[in-house]
């Protein structure tokens, strides 16, 4: 779900709808804002998309200039208009938006239910509404320079099990907005005359650089010209203000259809990005500022545990592969939700290495608390700056692909490759690997942007391709070794876009089981390039061919294909191991973009996803 507050001397209502649309990747079953209007507090929510609120308020306009609003992706309760956000409380004292999941709501409610509160929703986040109007009915006056709104919420939420980023305003306060996080991401913009409390610096581009990021336990108070913040146990807290650099075009579609071919278009310079300043000076190795690890400590490791979900678990098994290769120490990868519960042995010298384009990803995070708590060594790689799982890692490395909105993964997938390979090369230069490959390493790196930029041009090939291919509803995405992951993640793109059954496996797998599925009417995307498992490829696609499967080869331009062999060959450059899955995704990304359109879509914000899910 995604959040907005504002506090300040505008009208409320356009800025927060503003603020809802750069946040609308983070859910988008319903929308809803509560202004404080000269009547007290009044709501307006609708099911579906932000445009459906906004067309809304446009015959239904609220005045006011605090307010709070809310995009959501369910959890509790259906998608329904009574379940949307904000909730006001049943004495219409309060409203409240909220992200996170409270566990103990059915107490809470049934206790409230008691005391005459009435709930109109299925959800938990009702419940801590009324809880705060239960206890600001109890309160005296403000009291020790704390107020009455302030220490109903601080006092209501130390009863709360689960997690919560809240904003939540109140009838008798026109002049106040106040915000809390606990588990759920929250952070406050700092503008001139007036405050603003988002999700993720996402919502607030173009309206301040000066946000503070609060941290678990924390509740802000927010008035126009001034914020307090103070914990869950009465203890002010001297908040550090940071600087976001993110630019407003960075955010804006720009002459793209989507924001997810606009992502695949910026993916030179997001590697570029990802690059800059991090080659040692002889040019045969890499370094980070920000790991916090020491040679000498690196050289001990003997194991690494990746943890990632999604597209970022893909990044996490191409890391493996490199690592394992270049570097010669073993890597395992975990999903992180499943590693956090399975309480697996470790030995000291290991190191935990979590992937997460967002840095908010529940179970990533939890994973990252788990290994912490263990007393592993942890490391991360990350996309957004002062995100949760930045802020916990022993350190880290930022990819600096710039704001990602489409819901599906592309520049912050393969600037998450650049880095893992990078990681790689620090860690062989370390170990075993020699200065020559060193060398190579780094130049086959530095060449990527401009080859990414030559890999695009299939761009116009791709979609034609995707218009002879977009009515079938199933479809393989096969490739060994380094190219398995790509595999993974090629048909995770097609299924999140399209709701294409799609299925990734190693190619000599494929005869194992998938192969039952081969029929004229599932095409199987091979990806080839040439070196010692080339034939052995061509061997699997013969297989599929003569089960009058239609074979779709990705094949660096070193390969030879046999005749008759494929029904469409998209060629790309060959390059050497740690780019190859970078160029290889290139043409994947356009496929599914493009099926994806032609099957008419919403291409930036599939049914039923999240991009950044801040729930178990
Ligand atoms: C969600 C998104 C995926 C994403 C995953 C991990 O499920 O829909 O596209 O890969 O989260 O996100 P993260 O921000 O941790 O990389």
């Amino acid at each position: 779900c995604g959040i907005v507050g504002y506090i300040g001397n505008k009208e409320a209502s356009p800025i927060l709808l503003r603020g809802l649309k750069r946040l609308e990747y983070r859910g988008y079953d319903s929308a809803g804002m509560a202004i404080r209007t000269e009547k007290g507090i009044e709501k307006l929510r609708r099911v579906g998309r932000v445009q459906n609120l906004s067309l809304a308020l446009q015959s239904d306009p609220l005045h006011g200039t605090v307010g709070i609003s809310h995009t959501r992706w369910a959890t509790h309760g259906g998608v329904t208009e009574e379940n949307a956000h904000p909730h006001i409380s049943s004495d219409g004292m309060f409203s409240l938006v909220h992200n996170g999941v409270i566990e103990n709501f059915s107490s809470m409610r049934k206790f409230l239910e008691g005391k005459g509160y009435t709930f109109r929703s299925e959800t938990d986040s009702e419940a801590l509404v009324n809880l705060i109007a239960y206890h600001y009915a109890k309160e005296p006056e403000d009291e020790n320079g704390e107020s009455r709104f302030l220490r109903s919420v601080r006092k209501a939420l130390l009863h709360v099990e689960g997690t919560y980023g809240i904003a939540v305003i109140c009838a008798d306060y026109p002049d106040v907005m106040i915000g809390a996080r606990l588990g759920s991401p929250l952070i406050v913009g700092l503008g001139k005359e007036e405050n603003f409390i988002a999700s993720d610096v996402g919502a607030l581009v173009g309206a301040t650089l000066n946000v503070i990021y609060l941290n678990d336990g924390e509740l802000v108070e927010l008035t126009r010209d001034n914020y307090q913040v103070i914990t869950a146990d009465e203890e002010w807290v001297d908040a550090v203000i940071h600087q976001v650099d993110w630019e407003v075009e960075d955010s804006e579609l720009g002459d793209f259809d989507h924001y997810m071919l606009k992502e695949i278009f910026e993916q030179p310079r997001a590697l570029e990005n990802a690059m800059r300043g991090r080659f040692s000076q002889d040019g045969s190795s890499s370094k980070f500022g920000g790991l916090n690890i020491g040679a000498r400590e690196l050289r001990q490791v003997e194991r690494i545990v990746f943890c990632g979900c999604g597209t970022a678990w893909h990044s996490c098994l191409v890391a493996e592969y490199l690592i394992e290769k270049y570097a010669r120490i073993p890597v395992e990868v975990e999903y992180a939700s499943e590693f956090r519960y399975r309480n697996a042995p470790l030995d000291k010298d290991t190191l935990i290495f979590v992937v997460s384009q967002s840095g908010e990803t529940i179970d990533t995070l939890a994973a990252l608390r788990e290994a912490k708590r263990k007393g592993y060594r942890t490391l991360a790689i990350n996309n957004v700056v002062g995100s949760t799982i930045a802020r916990e890692t022993d350190g880290g490395i930022y990819q600096h692909a710039g704001p990602e909105i489409g819901v599906a993964s592309t520049k912050a997938f393969t600037s998450q490759l650049v880095l893992v390979s990078m990681v790689a090369l620090h860690l062989g230069r370390l170990r075993d690997m020699s200065f020559s490959a060193g060398v190579s390493f780094v130049n086959t790196l530095r060449e990527l942007p401009a080859l990414v930029e030559k890999t695009l041009l299939v761009n116009d090939q791709l979609k034609e391709i995707a218009n002879r291919y977009s009515q079938f509803d199933d479809c393989l995405f096969l490739g060994r070794q380094l190219m398995f992951p790509v595999a993974l993640e090629g048909a995770l793109k097609l299924k999140e876009i399209s709701y294409v059954h799609a299925e990734g496996y190693p190619a000599a797998e494929m005869k194992h089981g998938p192969i039952a599925l081969i029929c004229e009417e599932c095409p199987s995307v091979f990806l080839v390039s040439g070196g010692e498992i080339f034939q052995k490829t061509i061997a699997n696609m013969q297989e599929v061919k003569a089960r009058k499967g239609k074979v779709i080869a990705i094949a660096t331009d070193d390969c030879v294909i046999p005749d008759g062999l494929v029904d469409e060959l998209v060629v790309v450059p060959a390059v050497d191991d740690p780019a190859l899955p970078i160029i290889m995704s290139i043409p994947l990304q356009l496929l599914s973009y493009h099926i994806a359109v032609a099957r008419g879509c919403d291409v930036d914000k599939p049914r039923n996803l999240a991009k950044s899910v801040t729930v178990e």
